[in-house]
C-alpha cells in the first residue's frame, strides 16, 4: 500500500480522530481513547480490506465487550529453576545479555568483556519493555515491530567472574555504565509464528549511562542542576536505573529513572542545609552506596565532590525509538521521584495525562496533565507537549473518594515560606512538595496502567512491612503488608484530567487459602485463585484483562516470581490465575503483548540473584539461560502452540 493511501483520510489517524469525536458524543459510555487498543492489528486489517472505519470501530468495541474470560489452566507455585507455563504454551528466548544490538556489535565473550562491546550489546537486567509497530507511523505490519527495553541495574557479582568490589577496575565500572540504559531493536514474526530479533539496521540502538541527554521543562537550567561538567544545568550524561516506562500515542518512549540514589556515595560529607536535606529525602547514601567503585572512578558519583549530580536523575526521559540519532530529553515537568512507569492516556478534551508511581514505602502516586492538546495529525506538534502542564499527587480519602492535589508553585503550602521559590523548586523536590500538601503515603506505588476497555486506572502497590496499625488507612489497609495490593481508580466522570476520583481495593494479595494473609480478590472466592504476592508491573490485553508481574514472592510466599492474569469485569472479576513462573533468583520484571495478543513478551530480570559467578559452579543459584555461568537476564516470549491469543482458547 502506498504512503499516499496510508496517510489519507482513511488512514489510522483518521480512524483515531473519528473515534475520538464519536466517543465524546457518546458521553458516559466512552470517556477516553484507548490508544494502544486502537493500534491493534484488528482495526488495521479491517481497514486494509476495505471495511469502513466506523464499522471497524464498532467491531472492535464489540470484541472488547465480550469474551473477557481467561481459559488457560493455572500452573502451580514453583521453586524450580525453570520457566513453567501451562500445557499448550511455548516459551522462547528473544534476546539476552550480550546479544548484538547495533550493526557493529562484536560477539559476546563474558570472560573478556569490554565497555565498547557492551555499548553495542544488549544490556543487563532488562525491566520494562514495549512493542512499537512498524512501519513507523503507518498502518502496522502485524509481523514486524520494535522492542524497546530498559536495563535497570547491574549485578557485578554475576557479570564478572570472581568479582569483588576491592578489585573492580575502571574498565569494569565502564562496562556496568554501558550495561545500564535501554536497547532498541527490530523483531520479526516468522512463518511458525515465532518472534526473532533483527539487530542492526536503522533502528538498532543502545542508550547508556554515557549517552548525552537534554534537560527540558521548568527545572532545566536551575542552579541545583548545574555541575562542574555542565554549568548550564541542561546537559546530562546518561540515564540510570530505568525501571518501568511507557509509550506515547505519538510513538515515543518514556522511561522512568527509579533507584538512582544508590549509585552515589558520600552525601554525609555535605554541609547541613537544603541540598543535604533533599538528598536525605531521596535516600542518597551518606557514605558508600551500592556501587562504591563508581564514586572511586568518577567524581560525578561522589556527592562530596559533585553535590548536585543526583538532582540530574530521578526524571522521566523521552526519546524517539524510530530515530536512532534522537537525543533523549529529561522531562522535568513530570516531577523528580523514584519513578516507576509512565502511562499516557489522552483525555476526552485532548489533554495528555501521564500516570506515574514513586516506588518506596510511604511515597506517593502522581499524574501530569498537559497544557496543550494532543494533535493526532501532526506528530511534531506533540514533540515537547510533556514540558508544560500541571503535576498532581493523589490523596486517597477513607470514604472511597480521592483528590488530585496540584503541585503548583504558589498554591497551598508550596510557597517561599516553606522553601519553594519556583515551580522548578517544586519539581526538583517533588517528594517534599507532595508531603507538604498532605498526599497519602502508599505501600510502594509501582506501576499505574489504564484499562483500555473500562478506562479505569490500576495502581500496583508492592508491599510495605513498615505499615502499622497506627498509620494504616483504608487505601493501605493492612499492617505489615508483606503481600501488596492493587487499587482500582475511577476518574470523576471518566475524565482523566479530573481533580477528583473514586477508588476501591481490587485485590489484597496473598494466599487465599491462608486466612492469616487477609486476602481479597474483588469478591471472588479466595480459595479458588492462584496465590499471588508483590504486584509490580502490570499490563492489559486488548480485552481488558489485567496481567500482573510480581517481584518478591520467594521471600513472602516461598515461590518464584511469575505472571498472573485476572479479569476486571464480569462474573470472573477477581479470578486470578498464574500463567508463568520464572527461574530461581529472578523477577518477572515486566510484560507486554504484541498488538494481536498472540505473544506475551516478558523480561526475566536478575536470574540467579543471591548467587555469584566464580570458578565454583555451585556458587550459581540458577543455570538460566545457558545451563552454565554466567546467568543472563533475558526477554522471553510466551505464546500458544496454536498461535491463538495468549489469554486462551
Ligand atoms: Fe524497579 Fe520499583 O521496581
Ligand atoms: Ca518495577
Ligand atoms: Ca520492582
Amino acid at each position: 500500500m502506498s504512503d499516499e493511501i496510508l496517510n489519507s483520510d482513511q488512514g489510522l489517524g483518521a480512524i483515531i480522530e473519528r473515534r475520538f469525536h464519536r466517543r465524546t458524543l457518546l458521553g458516559g459510555l466512552f470517556k477516553s481513547i484507548p490508544a494502544v487498543a486502537l493500534m491493534g492489528s484488528q482495526i488495521s486489517a479491517m481497514e486494509t480490506t476495505g471495511v469502513s472505519a466506523e464499522a471497524a470501530i464498532d467491531e472492535a468495541a464489540k470484541e472488547a465487550a465480550k469474551d473477557s474470560r481467561i481459559t488457560f489452566s493455572p500452573i502451580s507455585l514453583s521453586r524450580e529453576d525453570a520457566i513453567n507455563v501451562p500445557a499448550g504454551y511455548k516459551v522462547g528466548i528473544l534476546a539476552k545479555w550480550g546479544d548484538p544490538i547495533t550493526a557493529d556489535a562484536p560477539s559476546f565473550d563474558p570472560n573478556n568483556q569490554t565497555a565498547e562491546a557492551q555499548s553495542k550489546q544488549f544490556g543487563y537486567n532488562n525491566d520494562w519493555l514495549d512493542f512499537f509497530p512498524l512501519p513507523a507511523h503507518n498502518v502496522p505490519n502485524p509481523n514486524l515491530g520494535l522492542i524497546v527495553v530498559n536495563h535497570e541495574y547491574t549485578n557485578p557479582e554475576l557479570m564478572f567472574k570472581n568479582w569483588t568490589d576491592a578489585t573492580q577496575t575502571k574498565a569494569m565500572t565502564d562496562i556496568e555504565l554501558n550495561a545500564h540504559g535501554l536497547s532498541v531493536f527490530e523483531v520479526m514474526r516468522d512463518r511458525n509464528g515465532d518472534w526473532t530479533p533483527m539487530p542492526g539496521g536503522r533502528y538498532g540502538r543502545r542508550i547508556t549511562a554515557f549517552t548525552p541527554m537534554e534537560v527540558t521543562g521548568p527545572a532545566a537550567g536551575h542552579e541545583l542542576l548545574r555541575t562542574s561538567a555542565d554549568p548550564s544545568g541542561r546537559r546530562v550524561t546518561g540515564t540510570l536505573n530505568n525501571c518501568s516506562g511507557g509509550k506515547t500515542p505519538w510513538g515515543t518512549v518514556l522511561s522512568g529513572e527509579e533507584n538512582f540514589h544508590q549509585y552515589f556515595s558520600n552525601a554525609g560529607a555535605l554541609p547541613a542545609g537544603r541540598v543535604k536535606d533533599m538528598h536525605s529525602r531521596y535516600g542518597v547514601p551518606t557514605a558508600s552506596g551500592s556501587y562504591p567503585s563508581w564514586a572511586r572512578h568518577y567524581d560525578r558519583f561522589d556527592v562530596a565532590k559533585e553535590p548536585n549530580e543526583p538532582f540530574r536523575f530521578g526524571w522521566i526521559i523521552e526519546f524517539d525509538p524510530y530515530d536512532a540519532t534522537s537525543v533523549p530529553k529529561k522531562r522535568t515537568a513530570l516531577g523528580r521521584v523514584r519513578h516507576e512507569g509512565c502511562t499516557i492516556q489522552i483525555a476526552q478534551n485532548g489533554r495528555v495525562v501521564a500516570y506515574t508511581g514513586d516506588d518506596e514505602r510511604f511515597q506517593f502516586a502522581y499524574k501530569f496533565v498537559s497544557s496543550k492538546s494532543y494533535n493526532h495529525f501532526d506528530r511534531a506538534a506533540n514533540a515537547d507537549i510533556l514540558d508544560e502542564g500541571a503535576l498532581y499527587v493523589a490523596k486517597f480519602n477513607d470514604d472511597g473518594s480521592g483528590d488530585w492535589l496540584p503541585l503548583t508553585f504558589g498554591t497551598g503550602r508550596l510557597t517561599a515560606a516553606n522553601g519553594f521559590n519556583s515551580q522548578a523548586d517544586v519539581l526538583i523536590n517533588t517528594r517534599g512538595a507532595a508531603a507538604a500538601l498532605g498526599a497519602t503515603p502508599m505501600d510502594r506505588p509501582e506501576d499505574m496502567e489504564v484499562n483500555p476497555v473500562n478506562g479505569k486506572v490500576y495502581l500496583a502497590l508492592t508491599n510495605n512491612t513498615a505499615r502499622t496499625d497506627l498509620n494504616k488507612d483504608k487505601s493501605n489497609p493492612r499492617a505489615n503488608n508483606r503481600y501488596g495490593h492493587i487499587i482500582e481508580i475511577t476518574e470523576d466522570n471518566g475524565d482523566h484530567t479530573a481533580t477528583r476520583f473514586f477508588w476501591e481495593i481490587f485485590i489484597l494479595c496473598g494466599d487465599g487459602n491462608n486466612p492469616a494473609h487477609g486476602t481479597f480478590f474483588a469478591g471472588y472466592d479466595p480459595k479458588k485463585v492462584s496465590a499471588l504476592a508483590n504486584p509490580d508491573n502490570i499490563t492489559f490485553d486488548s480485552k481488558g484483562n489485567l496481567w500482573i508481574a510480581t517481584d518478591g514472592q520467594p521471600g513472602v510466599i516461598g515461590a518464584n516470581d511469575g505472571i498472573y492474569a485476572v479479569p476486571t469485569d464480569g462474573a470472573e472479576r477477581g479470578y486470578v490465575r498464574q500463567l508463568c513462573s520464572t527461574v530461581v533468583g529472578a523477577e518477572s520484571a515486566s510484560l507486554v503483548f504484541n498488538p494481536d495478543d498472540t505473544a506475551l513478551f516478558v523480561t526475566v530480570q536478575h536470574p540467579g540473584e543471591g548467587g555469584k559467578w566464580t570458578d565454583n559452579p555451585s556458587d550459581l543459584t540458577s543455570k538460566f539461560p545457558d545451563g552454565a555461568g554466567p546467568n543472563k537476564p533475558a526477554i522471553i516470549v510466551i505464546s500458544k502452540a496454536t498461535g491463538n491469543p495468549v489469554v486462551g482458547s
